[in-house]
């Protein structure tokens, strides 16, 4: 019964839930180090996908878009000393972890506060599945990455729904959905499952979207 209902009504879930509210929840959650770490081992191939797509990255504008507290950001800046990454997220008490040299700019990623090119490339990582408004939050991804930039979305995939614990607002997407909302405003989109470790089987549960604009 409840299996039929959530194939009908909350599949990818996406409620309606005001933003203070999403933000206060990830507030809250700044100091839960075990499911926010603020450091990421630089081998799991979600940060090797995202160095290898944006190549070298000195003198370039980056920005992570719903950084939490700036785990790739930093892996990112150790690599690339002279690049200018702007860790961006709703939740002020996330962007406190962000370490020196990486900017840190709070507001929602549904109305980023760029100017429209400003950045040479963009990611968001397990982010865009609390933006409720994705369509926008898409737009706006793309809107400030400038012709020929990169785009890298890592999230989960709609096709697992229901295996993990989910706040009322978190949205997993299918493979074709975040293609298509890309593929509006880039010239070229691709997706891939990815896990972990690169010599992993992908479960299925990330996918990984690529574009350039
Ligand atoms: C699961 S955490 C991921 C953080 C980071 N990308 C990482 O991989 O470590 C999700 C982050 O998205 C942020 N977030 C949620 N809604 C947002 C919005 N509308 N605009 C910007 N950031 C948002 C949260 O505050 C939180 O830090």
């Amino acid at each position: 019964m409840f299996g039929k209902l959530r194939k009908v009504f909350g599949r990818s879930g996406g409620a309606a839930v005001p933003l203070k509210e999403i933000r206060r929840s990830f507030d809250e959650s700044a100091t839960d180090e075990e499911h926010f770490p603020s450091t990421i081992d630089p081998r799991i191939y979600h940060v090797k996908l995202i160095a290898e797509t944006f190549g070298p990255l000195d003198g370039k504008r980056v920005l992570d878009v719903g950084s939490g507290k700036g785990r790739f950001a930093r892996v990112l800046k150790e690599r690339n000393p002279g690049s200018r990454i702007c860790a961006f997220d709703l939740s002020e008490a996330m962007l406190r972890f962000v370490p020196p040299g990486i900017g840190a700019v709070s507001g929602t990623m549904t109305a980023l506060p760029f100017a429209s090119g400003a950045f040479d490339a963009a990611y968001a990582t397990e982010s865009l599945e609390h933006a409720v408004e994705i369509d926008r939050a898409v737009e706006e991804m793309c809107r400030v990455v400038k012709t020929g930039g990169r785009l890298v979305i890592i999230d989960k995939n709609a096709e697992h729904w229901g295996k993990l614990k989910t706040p009322e607002w978190e949205k997993w997407f299918r493979r074709e959905e975040l293609e298509k909302l890309l593929g509006r405003h880039c010239r070229s989109v691709s997706s891939q499952f990815i896990s972990y470790w690169e010599d992993v089987e992908p479960d299925g549960m990330f996918l990984a979207w690529i574009a350039e604009k």
